[in-house]
């Protein structure tokens, strides 16, 4: 089955929208499978966002990132990556449709409240890093219409 990172970046923590998001993942019928709040150093974030290294944000990028705690989390379900996506909105708040997360409760690019990787591949590499412990284990078996 199909998952994907999500991570409620530092404003949507100290905003008190993680109950929001999470509610929104869960409503939509996704499966929590990893969470926790965690504040990263320079480095880690640097690392989860390796490929924007040359772009002029990047370090302003960074220091929002290790601002202050983040949810990270791993939501699985049948096409949660593209889906997750829809559910948090365009990059850019000016661009994000109301309803979505960024369309909802952000204006700002650098304050866009909520990542999610962009691809099932990014999505691997992404859970490998927050969360090399591994994640949860569903013991029962799920009801089909839940994803
Ligand atoms: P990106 O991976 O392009 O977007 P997304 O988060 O939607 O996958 O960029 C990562 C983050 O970098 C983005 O969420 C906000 C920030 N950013 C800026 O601050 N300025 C910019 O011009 C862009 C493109 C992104």
């Amino acid at each position: 089955m199909e998952q994907t990172f999500i991570m409620i970046k530092p404003d949507g923590v100290q905003r008190g929208l993680v109950g929001e998001i999470i509610g929104r993942f869960e409503q939509k019928g996704f499966t929590l499978k990893g969470l926790k709040l965690i504040t990263v150093e320079r480095h880690f974030a640097e690392q989860h966002y390796a490929d924007l290294s040359a772009k002029p944000f990047f370090n302003k990028l960074v220091e929002y990132i290790i601002s202050g705690p983040v949810v990270a989390m791993v939501w699985e379900g049948k096409n949660v990556v593209v889906t997750g996506r829809k559910i948090i909105g365009a990059t850019n708040p000016s661009d994000s449709a109301p309803g979505t997360i960024r369309g909802d409760y952000a204006i700002d690019i650098g304050r866009n409240v909520i990542h999610g990787s962009d691809a099932v591949e990014s999505a691997k590499k992404e859970i490998a890093l927050w969360f090399p412990e591994g994640i949860a284990e569903w013991r029962s078996s799920l009801h089909s219409w839940i994803y």
